[in-house]
Formats: C-alpha cells, structure tokens, sequence
C-alpha cells in the first residue's frame, strides 16, 4: 500500500456529533459530567469541530454546550439550531465562551417535509434559509447551514437554497442523507451537481452527514468525498437516529488503510479510537457489537486453525491494518473448536509449558474435546486439560 502525495485540499475536516445526533437515539442521553469526558476525549484526539448539542432543546443541553465551549482546546464548538430566530439566539449564547464556535442551522428542503412537516411554501423555505444564515453571521464568521432531507429533495430548488445560503455567509454547506435513503453513486453525483451548477460554491466547504438505516452510511460518506465534500459528520461507534450515523471510526480507519484509493487524510490521532469507542460505550450503555469493523471485540480476533496458522506466520495474511494502529494492544488468537495444532503449541508456549510431542498430543485431544462443547476455551481450561494429560502420561 503506496501512500500518494496529500495536498492540503485533500485534508477531511472531521466533525463529530456524538453528542447531539448521537445523543438522540433512544436511550442513550448522558450527564453533562459524561458530556465533558466525552468531548475533552474528542478535543485531544483531533476531531476539528464537536457538535455539542442542540441548545435550545433543553437546559442541560444549553448547559453542557456552553461548558464544553469554556474547556476546549483546540476544536471548534458547534451547536445546532432549527432556522429561527430564537434558536439561534440561545445557539450564539452557548458557543459564546468557545475560542473558535459554530452555529450549524438548518431547515428540510424536500417536498415531503416541506409540505407535511414544515407547512411552508418553497419561497417561505428559501426567506428562511437567508434570514438564519444572515443572523447567525451577525454572531460568528463560522456558520454552517443544512439542507435536512438534502437527498430527497428537488435539485434545482437544493441548488438554489445552497447559492442563498452562501450568498448569506454559510462556510460550511452540508447536504445530509437524512433518512439513510441514497446510494453511493447517487450522493456523490449529487455533490458534483450541485458544486457545479451553484456560481458560489467554491466559497463553502460541502459536507458530508449520513444515516444508515440500509448500512450504507460510512460507504456513502466517502462517496461524498470523491464527489468534492470536505467534511464528514460522524458518531462513535456509529451512535445516531434510528440506525445511527456513520462511524468515526470507520470513516477515518478506511481513509487510512485505503490511501491508495482515497488519497485524503484526516487529523484523528487514530490509536485513541478503542479508547473512544469504550468511553461512549460505557457512558450510553450501548454495548458495541462484537464483530463492529474496527472496534469490536473480533475485530483483530482468529479462530480458525487456517486463519491462526497465517497469523503466526506473517500477521498481514489477515488484518489489513495493525491492531496498536486503532489502540488495541494485540490481536488474539481464540481458542475454539476451530483452532489448529500450531495456534495450541503457541498457547501453551505463552502459558509456559513446554512438552513431550506425546503430552502435547494429548493436551490437544483434550483440547478438542472440551472445545466441541464449549464456545471458548479460557486459558484456565487449557491448564486444566494440561494437568489431565500430564496425569495421563
Ligand atoms: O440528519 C439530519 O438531517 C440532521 C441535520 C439536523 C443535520 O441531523
Ligand atoms: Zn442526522
């Protein structure tokens, strides 16, 4: 894997929203203390921008937004806002303290919520988009505006919504995948079309903010990039509504190990990654699931004697990237029904016994006996069917 040579246009800026579209996913809310362990974890591992919260939904909202502003260190602090006036008020007062803060407005843009949702004339949508960019310029020169429902909507209306956005200061234009619904070829052809055809464009950055309710989140997000977006909203562990969002992790692993493909680079200081995922883990009960690409408990885990066997010889036969590379210690080898000799001779080794080729034989026979009943054999079994087959000898 050549890594090519990265110009500065090809920096991902990565904006994390674990704590506002993560947050809102039943169940899994947090203390303000849970928020600030959270994003102080984010701060120091390079994410760029935290969305912390929706200020204006709650007063604990408001509160965690404000303090998380206060303690940052070097990431910009985001809070979001619905495009109206009040919204945005107590948005630009929680930010206040942050040395670099964000107000991220948005309104729907497709038919269906315009109608059905928002009640409103396509004009009335477009005054909106204006008037909440322009107030929220009046607080601070970093201002991002969302198009929600940006896949379902109509594209020459989308165009026009991001050309007025622009035209009222947004920096940062995100075109969000709000119901998981576009397919890769789809979403970067979208962000093609509309850098293309919108005059002003090259005055923003496009972003990327995708759902996975059909698992195609961290796919279309990186289809987002190759058609020109510079940022991608994330969750860890792919925390998010419904479905969730798409994974930190994930997105930031892929860009890694894939440079040769995607010739991008993001500032996440990615050995923090285990160490953030078990934080948000831990704090939003959610358990992580066991085979979860990068930071699932099986993610550098082998069973099988011939996966073992490769293993032991050249670790690279199968794992495309180094366990330490994500914050993980070492890969395991598991011991089960489908273990080989040679993974068994290294466990022994490891526990510290050294054999007879006939003990060895038999430790192993044993071995396999107990493991057709047992989902893992625990090192403390291995001793045990040791000590039998040392008797037996
Ligand atoms: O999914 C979505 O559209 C959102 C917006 C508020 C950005 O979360
Ligand atoms: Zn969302």
């Amino acid at each position: 894997m050549t890594m090519q040579s990265i110009s500065t246009e090809d920096r991902v800026v990565i904006f994390d929203t674990t704590l506002r579209d993560g947050e809102q996913c039943p169940g899994a809310s947090m203390t303000l203390e849970e928020k600030l362990q959270v994003a102080e974890l984010l701060d120091h591992m390079g994410v760029d921008v935290i969305e912390a919260g929706f200020p204006v939904a709650s007063d604990g909202d408001f509160a965690a937004v404000r303090e998380i502003a206060r303690r940052a260190r070097s990431a910009v602090i985001c809070g979001l806002a619905r495009a109206d006036i009040p919204d945005i008020d107590r948005c630009a007062e929680a930010i206040e303290p942050a040395k670099r803060g964000r107000i991220h407005t948005f309104i729907a843009t497709s038919p269906l919520h315009i109608k059905h949702k928002l009640r409103m004339e396509p004009h009335e949508v477009l005054e909106a988009v204006t008037a909440s960019v322009r107030h929220a310029r009046s607080y601070t020169d970093d201002v991002e505006w969302s198009c929600e429902d940006g896949t379902r909507s109509e594209i020459d209306f989308l165009c026009r919504c991001v050309e007025a956005a622009i035209l009222a200061g947004a920096t940062t234009i995100n075109i969000p995948d709000t119901v998981g619904y576009a397919t890769p070829d789809e979403y970067r052809r979208l962000f093609e079309t509309v850098r293309s055809r919108v005059p002003n464009s090259d005055r923003a950055v496009f972003s990327v903010h995708c759902h996975d309710d059909l698992g195609l989140a961290v796919a279309n997000s990186l289809a987002g990039i190759a058609g020109g977006a510079r940022q991608v909203e994330c969750t860890i562990n792919g925390i998010g509504e419904r479905a969730g969002n798409a994974s930190l992790e994930e997105v930031v692993m892929a860009i890694r190990t894939r440079c040769d493909a995607m010739p991008y680079v993001t500032g996440i200081e990615s050995t923090m990654l285990m160490h953030a995922s078990q934080l948000v883990s831990a704090v939003t009960s959610f358990p992580v699931q066991y085979n979860k690409a990068i930071v699932g408990r099986n993610a550098f885990a082998h069973e099988s004697g011939i996966h073992q066997d490769g293993m032991l010889k050249n670790a690279q036969t199968y794992e495309i990237m180094t366990p330490e590379s994500v914050g993980v210690s070492k890969s395991t080898l598991v011991m089960g029904k489908h273990s080989g000799r040679r993974a068994f001779r290294e466990k022994l080794k490891e526990l510290g016994y050294t054999f007879d080729e006939g003990t060895l034989e038999e430790s192993f026979r044993l071995f396999k006996d107990l493991a057709d009943r047992k989902k893992v054999v625990k090192d403390s079994e291995i001793e045990a069917v040791v000590a039998m087959a040392t008797f037996s000898a």
